[in-house]
């Protein structure tokens, strides 16, 4: 029997679109309900220190306005623990942020960090989120996830999208063994980052993969063919790649 792979909609990208003018066009929380009707299995978006997309208020209002999960992605400070137990979504990426950098870089460092990320977890989950560590499929930082008492990964599909066919086997058996490893450490599998409808199959046929986390590409395609098409196409490409 097909399992169903859950589809994670990243409207980041709608914010920046609105932010480039300054006014209130295109509305993200618009954005959250039209993917939410057109399929989406939750909405992500990733309020950065620097404001560059989403904003606080656009955090709450998708909140209050959509009836399937939020996934509140997060650098892990204090400032964004304090919002996230404010705005209380039912799961929280905890990523690794830098201001200079165009889109999240590389996984979040757990191993090592234990003392900082510890609280942090502990706080967010007594506010009731599930917590989500956006990682590399790298076993140390596996380990580190589930010791902490994380309840996902996320793993980092950006190298991965952006490799040629031959350092792409190798990055993918990287990421299926990291998948297999997540699951043994009780951990849930979740994936994303630069997926497109060219390269989202072989993730989707990541062994115990359980959600995709997709924007950038969906918004681009959303301009050609509306966001509703879009995310139909991205569903059934899934859905074709587990039956
Ligand atoms: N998952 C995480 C943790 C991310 O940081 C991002 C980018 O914000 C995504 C998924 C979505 O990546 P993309 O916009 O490239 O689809």
């Amino acid at each position: 029997m097909m399992h169903k792979i859950r589809l994670g909609v990243n409207i980041d990208h709608i914010a920046t679109l609105r932010n480039a003018r300054g006014g209130q066009h295109p509305d993200p929380v618009a954005g959250a309900l039209l993917a939410q009707s057109a399929g989406a299995d939750g909405i992500t978006a990733h309020l950065r220190e620097d404001r560059r997309h989403i904003r606080d208020e656009d955090m709450k209002n998708i909140k209050q306005a959509i009836d399937i999960p939020l996934n509140f992605e997060m650098g892990a400070t204090n400032e964004m623990v304090d919002i996230a137990c404010a705005i209380q979504p039912n799961a929280c990426c905890l990523v690794p942020e830098k201001r200079e950098e165009v889109t999240t870089e590389g996984g979040l460092a757990v191993a090592g960090h234990e003392a900082r990320l510890g609280p942090q977890i502990e706080k967010l989950k007594k506010a009731g989120c599930r917590i989500s560590l956006f990682v590399e499929a790298n076993p140390t930082e596996l380990k580190a996830a589930a010791s902490l008492g994380a309840d996902i990964v996320e793993l980092h599909t950006g190298a991965y999208s952006e490799l040629n066919a031959k350092a792409l086997q190798d990055e993918l058996a990287r990421l299926r063994e990291g998948a297999e490893y997540a699951h043994q450490m009780g951990l849930e599998v979740h994936a994303g980052h630069g997926l497109r409808f060219d390269n989202v199959q072989p993730i989707a046929c990541l062994p115990h993969m359980t959600e995709l986390n997709i924007g950038h590409f969906l918004m681009g395609a959303a301009l050609f063919t509306g966001l509703g098409e879009a995310i139909a196409t991205m569903r059934a490409l899934i859905d074709e790649a587990v039956a």
